[in-house]
């Protein structure tokens, strides 16, 4: 049976208005800076295998459940799972899950913003002509420029956060929902557009080797538990982004086909993206395994040979920050609609709020490259030796706090909610597709993510 329960917040206008503002949220930086340079890192075609795994097998799965939980609770994630373990007589301590995702928001998206930041600076980067007829060490060095710069990132850092809170605190249906519709296809027409370009670099052949041809060889523990990290990151799942979006779907939308869309568009962006690097990467002679900087110090190569480079480039860097606040709005949005159902405030004083948190936590991402870049807050712990402020939040987050968020949602969802509540809740019928979505939260999301984590902490014995 359907509850008949409303959002205090208001809901999408349609289903597509609910696909957009998810893949808005799935589409970012993730795709576009991170998969590239992780993938990068990691070895390529075994790593990127792994991670289309982890997208099929656990991250559809996950994406469904948090949006049946969401739809089922019409509140912040927090409120939502105190309300759902009140109706299905389980512990209250489940609302810790909603607690635990309010933080993850809040720490991604302090370092988010701060790479949003160096999209948006590149967008007068690139606009100004700087990147015509440059080299690679030119390129290079426009970007130590930049990150070494603290006052620079500071001030587009808190451009960036500006722009976030204006929208949320607008409400999520004005603004949002027209500015993904326009925006998503534009960004696919400019990554063809980039992948054409990289087709000429003469090195194409080498890249789809590089991202598609597994050599397992290549593979850690630590690069599975970041391959998995990653397909919860991308997909914005394991923090209650995607649930509070969910608790504005409305009742008789298609959880499964809508889930399936979002993921493959997402999933998309991200591959096209490495296909218009790493060509790049090649052909200039570059290390893929350069890290954070890899698609700021590659692609203004590209803008800076090819013709109207300068308009590309702009167009480029504008979509590129479009697609990360699109997601910001999704990691703030959790905390505010808390803060407005359980402290009196209006939607602009608790956006304001969770504001201020989120770009005091920021600035020690800012410092990460330049003042701190030497610091390592958790240098006593092996993996972390070498991992500054910046690298700490981002493993912590992405490769823990989400992917057990995201197990435990699997958990509530498959084996704590009633069958009949899911069942009636994702409408998929009498046929095998309910059976398959409950069959893989309840076993296998569960089981691989543990298997991955003990792996990666060293306490599953060497196969
Ligand atoms: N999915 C976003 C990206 O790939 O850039 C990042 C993100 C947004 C992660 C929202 C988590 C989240 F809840």
């Amino acid at each position: 049976m359907s509850t008949t329960r409303t959002s205090v917040h208001g809901q999408w206008s349609s289903r597509l208005a609910f696909i957009l503002a998810a893949t808005g949220s799935a589409v970012g930086l993730g795709n576009i800076w991170k998969f590239p340079y992780i993938t990068g890192e990691n070895g390529g075609g075994a790593f990127v295998l792994v991670y289309l795994v982890c997208i099929g097998l656990i991250g559809i799965p996950i994406m469904m459940a948090e949006v049946l939980i969401g739809r089922r609770g019409r509140q912040s994630p927090i409120n939502t799972m105190m309300t759902l373990a009140k109706e299905e007589k389980l512990s209250k301590v489940w609302a810790l899950l909603g607690w635990s995702g309010v933080l993850a928001g809040v720490l991604i998206l302090s370092y988010y913003s701060v790479i949003a930041g160096w999209a948006m600076s590149y967008i007068f980067r690139a606009g100004s002509g700087a990147f015509v007829g440059v080299t690679a060490e030119g390129v290079s060095s426009i970007f130590s420029a930049l990150i070494s710069d603290p006052e620079r990132l500071l001030a587009w850092h808190t451009l960036f956060m500006v722009m976030t809170l204006i929208v949320v605190a607008r409400g999520v249906r004005s603004g949002l929902e027209l500015a993904v519709r326009y925006l998503i296809p534009l960004l696919f027409v400019l990554l063809f557009l980039l992948v054409g370009y990289a087709y000429t670099t003469g090195h194409f052949g080498e890249a789809l080797e590089f991202l598609f041809k597994p050599d397992f060889s290549k593979l850690s523990a630590e690069s599975v538990l970041i391959a998995m990290g990653h397909a919860f990151f991308t997909l914005s799942l394991g923090m209650g982004a995607i649930m509070v979006y969910g608790s504005y779907l409305p009742a008789n939308v298609s959880i499964a086909r809508t889930s399936i869309i979002i993921a493959v568009l997402d999933t998309l962006v991200a591959l096209l993206a490495g296909m218009a690097i790493f060509p790049i990467v090649f052909a200039n002679g570059l290390e893929p395994g350069s890290g954070p900087g890899l698609i700021f110090e590659t692609l203004p190569i590209a803008f800076g040979h090819m013709s109207f480079g300068t308009l590309f480039g702009v167009l480029f860097f504008l979509l590129l920050s479009f697609a990360a606040w699109t997601s910001a709005i999704s990691l703030i949005e959790p905390a505010v609609a808390w803060l407005v159902e359980n402290r009196n405030m209006t939607r602009v004083q608790s956006t304001i709020w969770c504001g201020v948190v989120v770009w005091l936590v920021g600035l020690g991402s800012v410092f990460s490259f330049n003042l701190w870049s030497e610091f390592r807050p958790l240098g006593m712990f092996p993996v972390f030796a070498d991992k500054n402020f910046f690298d700490v939040l981002d493993f912590i987050t992405s490769n823990v706090m989400l992917p057990l968020g995201g197990l435990l949602i699997a958990v509530f969802a498959a084996w704590r909610l009633s069958r009949s509540t899911s069942f009636d809740e994702l409408k998929m019928g009498d046929g095998l597709a309910y059976p398959l979505w409950r069959f893989l939260v309840r076993y296998i999301t569960p089981i691989a993510v543990l298997i991955v984590f003990l792996d990666a902490l060293g306490i599953l014995p060497d196969f």
